[in-house]
């Protein structure tokens, strides 16, 4: 399965649900995550997110490990989102900015 990671988070650009064939993406309030029971592999999401936080699971960057569990939870509480939205207004300026996971909102 694919996995969305830290780099997300305040960013939420959502050029990846374009893309998505299954429609896995569901949405919080500052993140998404991947349902990982529907993802089937198919690696094209990655490419689109201008963060560069979506990754496959066996592939995570070190310190990214929490993030698998986090997409699989999370899934199965928020609503399923199938179209692109404008990002936060602030999406910039949070891209690049490490841990970001103390801010989650959920
Ligand atoms: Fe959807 Fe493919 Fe990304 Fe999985 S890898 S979330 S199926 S676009
Ligand atoms: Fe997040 Fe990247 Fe999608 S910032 S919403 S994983 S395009």
């Amino acid at each position: 399965t694919f996995v969305v990671t830290d780099n997300c988070i305040k960013c939420k650009y959502t050029d990846c649900v374009a893309v998505c064939p299954v429609d896995a993406f569901f949405e919080g309030p500052n993140f998404l995550v991947i349902d990982p029971d529907i993802c089937i592999d198919c690696a094209l999401c990655e490419p689109e997110c201008p963060a560069k936080a979506i990754f496959q699971d066996d592939k995570l960057p070190a310190g990214q490990e929490a993030f698998n569990e986090l997409n699989a939870e999370l899934s199965k509480i928020w609503p399923n989102i199938i179209e692109v939205i404008p990002p936060p207004a602030d999406a910039k300026e949070w891209d690049g900015v490490p841990n970001k996971l103390e801010y989650l909102e959920t």
